[in-house]
């Protein structure tokens, strides 16, 4: 948990209640949290939920591990206290749009329960909803899609403490909505996440 180091802070309210951006948006804000190994499909089903929430006339954005760690995080590494504030940081800014209105769909690794569980409580203190989506594949799976050619790297000891071969990956045991994509197809998976979004009414303000 990250300490509070600034002082003499005091937090300002503007004049806009959540429920006005909301009803310019026609949506309620969330956080669809996608977690896997590396090649599990995050990002593949994240891309093609986004891009039919948009085709609809929906606001959502993705914020994706790469992405943001060519940016906002580009000073963070794969130890695990850079995995944590990786996440924590991300958490933060999926709560910030997320009571925006809009549908942030985040894909990290995100590998331990202990940081998965915080963005979780950050939404809950906040009554936003988080949605956390397990994208679940065998390892051998993943490391057979080998999509970016880094288990081969990782087998070949070129890189250390890669999740899934010498770093850990600990599956979770709540999440809301489990996408095996082994067995599932892109389509599939993205309908199931649409009906959780209609199910929840979060697709009307
Ligand atoms: S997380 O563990 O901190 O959640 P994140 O999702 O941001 O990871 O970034 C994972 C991406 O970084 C992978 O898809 C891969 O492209 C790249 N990467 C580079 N080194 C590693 C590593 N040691 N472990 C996992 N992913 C790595």
């Amino acid at each position: 948990m990250a300490e509070q180091v600034g002082t003499n802070l005091t937090w300002h309210d503007g004049n806009v209640t959540r429920e006005e951006r909301q009803g310019c948006l026609q949506q309620k804000g969330a956080t669809l949290w996608f977690t896997g190994l590396s090649g599990s499909g995050k990002s593949t089903v994240a891309v093609a939920l986004e891009q039919v929430l948009v085709q609809r006339g929906h606001a959502s954005y993705r914020l994706d591990g790469d992405n943001v760690r060519m940016g906002l995080n580009k000073n963070l590494g794969f130890s695990a206290e850079d995995r944590t504030e990786n996440i924590r940081r991300i958490g933060e800014v999926c709560k910030l749009f997320a009571d925006s209105g809009m549908i942030t769909l985040s894909s990290f690794i995100s590998p331990y329960v202990a940081d998965r569980d915080a963005v979780r409580a950050l939404h809950d203190e906040d009554g936003l909803d988080f949605i956390e989506v397990y994208v679940q594949v065998p390892l051998e799976v993943a490391e057979e899609r080998d999509p970016k050619g880094l288990y081969k790297k990782a087998r070949a000891g070129e890189i250390k403490g890669f999740t899934g071969i010498d770093d850990p990956y600990e599956e979770p045991s709540k999440a809301e909505i489990v996408l095996p994509t082994h067995e599932l197809s892109v389509e599939e998976s993205v309908l199931k996440l649409l009906e959780e979004l209609e199910s929840r009414g979060l697709l009307s303000s």
